[in-house]
């Protein structure tokens, strides 16, 4: 099978043993600069996000062994206002796969959005019933109410391989309404090619960005031309 990359900081990557400190003669261990400069830089990362918290919304730790890489605000409200121009005035339900601040983004800037959250971690439980548990390795094993019932949709898969990208293409399939539907999804630059050969969709000019620093650039990829929003489509 094919390997997993995931998304992990570079940060968390560059640790290694001989970054370990060193220890002084009375065993008392004290920090390497290098050591010392990774956990500021990790406390200063933890300060911010707990900072945007209390201004915008509060979300879960991340936890990384689930490929868990929260947007800054900025991007989360950036595609959240998207997503709400897209919906606008139509009486459109939203399905958000795996992607939890997107959910909670959209939730305080219009309480009334119709938007169902698919995601792995049980822990988003606490928005009810907009909560449906959802594997990506088993694409199509919701509840039939979802079935075809979704005219927006945005999906960040956790791993940036071929095989997690075309099962979740087959969830988008189940989702997806008859007629008219505008799909949009946030993954790495790597996974340009597949995006367009398996959803057929193309990158915009925005960026999006994560509280954490990640190693990959990150796209945004839509089925429908965004004319001069989300930096509009690169041709
Ligand atoms: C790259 S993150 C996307 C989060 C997004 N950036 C956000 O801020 O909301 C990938 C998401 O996939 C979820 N995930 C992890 N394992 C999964 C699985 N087996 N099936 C579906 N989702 C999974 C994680 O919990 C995480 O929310």
């Amino acid at each position: 099978m094919e390997e997993q990359l995931d998304l992990n900081p570079n940060s968390v990557n560059e640790l290694s043993e001989s970054s370990l400190p060193p220890l002084e003669d009375d065993d008392t261990p004290v920090l390497s600069s290098y050591a010392l400069a990774a956990l500021q830089e990790f406390l200063s990362s933890e300060q911010s996000h707990s900072d945007a918290g209390d201004s915008e919304v509060s979300l879960v730790s991340e936890d990384w062994r689930l490929s868990q890489f929260w947007y800054d605000a900025e991007t989360a409200k950036t595609v959240a206002e998207e997503v709400l121009t897209l919906s606008n005035g139509v009486d459109s339900r939203v399905a958000c796969i795996a992607c939890p601040t997107l959910y909670a983004y959209l939730k305080k800037m219009d309480p009334n959005v119709s938007v169902q959250l698919l995601e792995y971690d049980k822990r988003f439980e606490q928005y009810g019933s907009d909560y449906t548990f959802y594997d990506y390795n088993h694409p199509e094993d919701l509840l039939s109410d979802l079935k075809h019932s979704y005219k927006v949709i945005i999906a960040d898969p956790p791993y940036l391989s071929k095989e997690c990208l075309e099962k979740i293409a087959e969830t988008i399939s189940f989702l997806r309404q008859p007629g008219e539907s505008f799909l949009l999804l946030l993954t790495g630059e790597v996974q340009k090619e597949r995006a367009a050969e398996i959803l057929g969709l193309h990158p915009c000019g925005f960026k999006p960005h994560h509280t954490s620093k990640l190693g990959n650039e990150f796209r945004v990829f839509t089925n429908y031309d965004p004319g001069t929003r989300l930096g509009g489509w690169e041709k």
